[in-house]
């Protein structure tokens, strides 16, 4: 259990640095899967469902392909999809791409809570009632530890050669209990955007290396652009609200200043010492100073809310805003991306995200459920989806083909080579405690209603009694 980490972050860097230009990597690793067929015939069909009988019976109805769609009933299922970014268009696609295939699913595709952790809760609720409401469903890179006990065994339905094809480490972070418990749809990591011709216009010859000089040129942007009326203008926007986007800047905080991993691989609790206070003194110095005062409240779509409206210089976010980045005709042809700065370790840190789609064990439909999940994260959808959202993709080959180069710049070495995962599978189920207690007391730091020596004191105490 305790190698997973490291396997995870040797692995990120090397295979990915393997092949991004040149080329592929050899993934040498042994599957984990019985081979057998993938997909069971369901039982014959009961007319369950007869509102999703077609209306005009002499219309000839595509075959359905059992091999891909798991099931000849017509059926409907429900997935929890994403509203951040573009990735709502890219899933409608995905749906209507399946629907060529398996016309006799209906996915019915619901809006899942835009916060992670409120997202993760209401799915626990759901599940805890173990309830058929939800079929389908994204799961965050940290939790397949803490759904596993209540999604299905993929491997049971995904073909061999898909799950060949994916980032090994991918597969070892989804496997609960030796099942496989969600497959992989994309990467993300925490990436600074800037505005190129604001750098040029303030004499910014690159971006910055350092959260000093990121402070003192987005101070120095800030300043211009408000002396030339913009009063709404911010120098630096990030992810401050207390939830799963604070643990992954806070760690970024902390693990380029050198103040250790939270949690390190092998168990041992890594908040309360000097770089880490000092750390996080810094980020809260720029709370009202380049930072907007309700930074603290901020999630992902407060950021690029700001950012894309022209209003900041400098944001911290996930791959996704590349997309809407581009589309946006006031920044589409002024920004570009970098790594994040360097701390007092003098190497910048990136906080690795992503997701995964698992199906649920309630669902009454596990077939055309897992038939989804697996032609959603397949080669064929895979492609489309990492070029709609501008997300890395997690299958391999896909980082030697041209079009993904494209319109996915940043999917190279320079930037996954400072990835680091969070500590969710040395504490498996306990990480969304281990993260709320985290965010919280970095919260209470920033808000500055806690200094951060007596609230690291604390929060090591706390994550030392819930760890033991
Ligand atoms: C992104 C990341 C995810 C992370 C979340 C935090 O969605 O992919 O891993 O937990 O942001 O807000």
């Amino acid at each position: 259990m305790r190698k997973i980490i490291t396997i995870i972050t040797i692995f990120v860097v090397v295979l990915l640095a393997a092949c991004a230009p040149a080329e592929p990597a050899e993934v040498e690793e042994e599957p984990m899967v019985a081979e057998e067929e993938v997909v069971e015939e369901s039982e014959p069909a009961e007319p369950e469902e007869e509102v999703d009988e077609p209306e005009e019976s002499e219309e000839e109805m595509p075959a359905v392909d059992l091999s891909i769609c798991g099931t000849a009933e017509d059926v409907t299922i429900t997935y929890v999809g994403d509203p951040v970014d573009t990735s709502k268009e890219a899933e409608l696609a995905t749906i209507a791409r399946f629907n060529e295939y398996c016309p006799n699913i209906t996915v019915n595709r619901i809006d899942g809570d835009a916060s992670t952790t409120d997202l993760l809760a209401s799915y626990l609720t759901v599940f805890e009632a173990e309830s058929s409401d939800l079929d389908v469903i994204r799961v965050d890179v940290v939790n397949p530890g803490v759904l596993g006990e209540h999604l299905l065994d993929l491997f049971e339905y995904t073909p061999q050669e898909q799950l060949d094809s994916y980032i090994p480490s991918l597969l070892v972070n989804n496997t609960y209990q030796g099942r496989l418990v969600a497959l992989p749809i994309r990467l993300g990591f925490g990436m600074l955007y800037y505005r190129t011709d604001l750098l040029e216009k303030y004499g910014f010859d690159s971006p910055p290396e350092t959260w000093e000089e990121l402070a003192t040129m987005a101070q120095t942007i800030q300043d211009g652009e408000r002396d030339e009326g913009n009063a709404d203008f911010w120098g630096y926007v990030w992810q401050g609200d207390a939830y799963e986007g604070l643990t992954c800047n806070a760690m970024e905080w902390q693990v380029s200043n050198g103040g250790g991993a939270i949690v390190s691989p092998e168990g041992v609790v890594e908040v309360n010492n000097e770089a880490t206070i000092a750390a996080f003194e810094r980020a809260a110095s720029w709370i009202g100073t380049i930072s907007p005062p309700a930074q603290t409240s901020f999630k992902e779509g407060d950021s690029n809310e700001v950012w894309l409206a022209g209003n900041a210089a400098f944001m911290r976010y996930w791959p996704g805003a590349y997309a809407t980045s581009k589309q946006s005709e006031v920044i589409g042809d002024v920004f570009t991306t970098a790594p994040l700065p360097a701390g007092a370790s003098g190497q910048g840190a990136s906080t690795m995200g992503g997701w995964e789609i698992g199906v649920s064990k309630y669902s009454a439909h596990p077939e055309a459920a897992a038939a989804f999940a697996v032609f959603m994260t397949g080669a064929e959808n895979a492609k489309f989806y990492a070029i709609d959202t501008t997300f890395p993709p997690v299958i391999l080959d896909l980082y030697n083909d041209p079009d993904i180069q494209a319109a996915v710049p940043y999917a190279s070495p320079d930037i996954v080579q400072i990835v680091t995962p969070r500590p969710s599978t040395v504490t498996a189920d306990k990480y969304s405690e281990v993260s709320t207690l985290y965010f919280t007391a970095v919260h209470s730091i920033l808000t500055g209603e806690t200094d951060a020596a007596t609230a690291l004191e604390l929060l090591e105490l706390d994550l030392q009694e819930l760890l033991q």
